[in-house]
């Protein structure tokens, strides 16, 4: 692909949207338009990134601005604006702030970039990614919410861990939502094909699932002002891949159930298909009971929260 022919626009030019540009541009995706309403913090990231172009050989327009009129024929758009969590803060703890910050920057996206599918980042994640669909009236297909991948890839880090092997050869699978209900599910996790429940004790797969849970939490702690990036941003940025280079993914994200697991009108980590045009497929797992009700009481969790962002 031509240099700057693909376009991604990057909704908050923070910790998680830098950190998102920054993979996008290492790996040559296209042009990058960074977005803040602190107009100089986006431009300074951006000419800094393009400048670093040279020292990591990679060479597509990076902007910053303020104006939505940039994000014109971008063909995914990561929506990272809004409050990162403090110590003591649950993710829902942020609606109130974040649900309005979405509602503004979802006008956006429909006037300048109507074409577009939208990845959310910003938390509570899974009712903000509702909030921007009813915001856009985007088809639910095309907004989609990053979490599983994050979540996976957490578990995945801790099973690395205590196993003492590569991250590469480890698959992991945390279904539900991003918060404290989220779905770990040993019995999909494998390492080189081998499941977890083969290789690790029940406690020490009991142990790894409850820090999974927390994962988000235990950084917020350590960090003292604000939540992870790293991570987050590189997962979004797999995402918008996936999508532009229409890969066709099997990755955990939050996508509208409408039946699938058993829950309707909701939005809840899921394993999907991710391709050119957003959701290609839900793969619905053949789970157990126990797992089963573990997803529907995450997903009872969410729509019952939902109530609480209509007034935004
Ligand atoms: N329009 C555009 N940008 C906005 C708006 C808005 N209406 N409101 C806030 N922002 C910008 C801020 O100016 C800031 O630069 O969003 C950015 C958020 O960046 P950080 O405060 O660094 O937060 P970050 O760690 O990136 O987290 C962003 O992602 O993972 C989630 O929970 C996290 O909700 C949080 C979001």
């Amino acid at each position: 692909m031509a240099r700057g022919s693909r376009k991604v626009a990057i909704i908050g030019a923070g910790n998680v949207g830098a950190t998102c540009a920054f993979v996008l541009a290492e790996r040559k995706i296209g042009e990058i338009v960074l977005l803040d309403i602190f107009e100089g913090f986006a431009k300074g990231k951006a000419l800094d990134m393009s400048q670093g172009g040279k020292i990591l050989n990679y060479d597509g327009k990076i902007i910053g601005t303020k104006d939505y009129a940039d994000i014109a024929g971008s063909e995914v758009v990561i929506v990272t604006s809004g409050f990162p969590r403090q110590p003591g803060m649950s993710r829902e703890d942020l609606i109130g702030k974040n649900a309005e910050i979405v509602s503004q920057v979802g006008e956006g996206i429909k006037k300048y970039a109507p074409e577009s599918i939208i990845i959310m980042v910003t938390n509570p994640l899974d009712l903000m990614t509702y909030h921007m669909q009813k915001v856009t009236g985007f088809s639910h297909k095309k907004v989609i919410g990053q979490a599983g991948i994050l979540d996976s890839a957490r578990m995945t880090h801790f099973v690395a861990d205590a196993l003492g092997c590569s991250n590469e050869d480890v698959q992991a699978m945390v279904l539900g939502g991003h918060g404290d209900t989220m779905v770990p599910l040993p019995r999909y996790t494998t390492v080189g094909g081998i499941p977890i429940t083969q290789l690790l004790s029940r406690e020490e797969i009991e142990a790894i699932s409850t820090r999974t849970a927390n994962g988000g939490g235990e950084i917020v702690k350590l960090l003292e002002r604000g939540s992870a990036f790293y991570a987050p941003g590189s997962a979004a940025a797999i995402m918008a891949e996936s999508v532009l280079n229409d890969r066709r993914r099997l990755l955990p994200c939050s996508a509208y159930l409408n039946g699938e697991y058993g829950m309707e009108d909701v939005y809840i980590g899921v394993p999907i298909i991710l391709g050119k045009n957003g959701v290609e497929e839900i793969i619905q797992l053949d789970l157990k009971e126990i797992e089963i009700n573990k997803l529907q009481n995450s997903g009872s969790f969410y729509k019952e929260q939902l109530q609480s962002i209509l007034q935004y």
